[in-house]
């Protein structure tokens, strides 16, 4: 049977791309934020999942205004890296856990989700950089399913609607019959604003709260719609919801294996938390 064997959440800055490919992890700058990996890869050693379940939101690489689904699945033999326009180098194809993106699918669309099935999908930062910052050397030892959720055009998915997908997908995970350690992925926030009169808005008291509430009270965000998540985190911080979609997926408690909060990295409070099903 697949089991989850713990969740990543994790900012993705497209600069830290760049700072990959110049090698600034020691730099200053940067060294803060690249030393929350180290014990994730140390984690990784030791549990060796086998799949990784990626929850993001894709910045009009696949989908932007004209055709924006609010949520996504991949269902694709392997995901093309391309960059949407940062100038990021691109990384090695990832290849797709094929099966069990089906098998998700299916029982999301049975469990009354709407989602839209990509049997080609290319992936952006959202979905590349967790990837590298775990696997530096960018030799890929699982396979994975890509799950997107709309975080540009509003109303967006209610914060509530990513949770409960997220329990959809967890029940989906169990059901799957074959023997799989399973990696989830949520990628995006924390507080962020890009553009607009509040341009570099950072809430440090909400992203703190969030980062608790992912152990202490899941559900804390369920209560903000999505215009509540644009004042209080950023009209990017909303990239949170995929931090909920991939903390919906275990129904039981976790614990923190390790965590990471620095500010800023580029415009946005860079968070990472490793939790794990206790
Ligand atoms: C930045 C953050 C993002 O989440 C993103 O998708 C693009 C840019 C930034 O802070 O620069
Ligand atoms: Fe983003």
């Amino acid at each position: 049977m697949a089991k989850i064997v713990g969740i990543l959440n994790t900012s993705h800055v497209p600069a830290i791309g760049k700072a990959i490919h110049q090698n600034l992890q020691q730099d200053p700058y940067w060294k803060p934020f690249f030393d929350g990996f180290p014990p994730i890869r140390a984690w990784l050693d030791r549990v060796k999942p086998d799949i990784v379940v990626s929850c993001f939101n894709d910045h009009g690489l696949n989908f932007f205004l004209d055709k924006q689904p609010t949520f996504a699945i991949g269902a694709a033999p392997e995901y093309r890296s391309e960059d949407e326009g940062w100038g990021i180098p691109t990384m090695p194809s990832f290849p797709g856990a094929e099966d069990l993106s089906w098998h998700i699918r299916d029982r999301l669309i049975r469990d009354d989700f709407d989602m839209v099935t990509c049997q080609e999908m290319l992936v952006d930062h959202a979905f590349t950089l967790p990837m590298a910052l775990m696997w530096p050397e960018q030799k890929w030892p699982v396979k994975s399913v890509p799950i997107c959720v709309n975080t540009v055009l509003f109303p967006l998915p209610s914060a509530r609607r990513c949770y409960k997908l997220g329990e959809a997908i967890g029940r989906a995970i169990a059901a799957f019959p074959e023997d799989a350690k399973v990696l989830v992925i949520g990628s995006g926030g924390l507080s962020h604003q890009l553009e607009g009169e509040r341009a570099g808005f950072i809430n440090k008291e909400f992203d703190l709260k969030f980062m608790d509430s992912m152990v202490n009270d899941p559900q804390w965000a369920t209560q903000f719609s999505d215009i509540d998540l644009v004042e209080q985190c950023g009209n990017e911080g909303v990239e949170l919801l995929s931090w909920l979609i991939a903390r919906g997926t275990v129904a039981g408690a976790v614990k923190v294996v390790h965590s990471n909060f620095h500010i800023p990295i580029s415009n946005t409070a860079a968070a990472t938390m490793l939790l794990e099903p206790v």
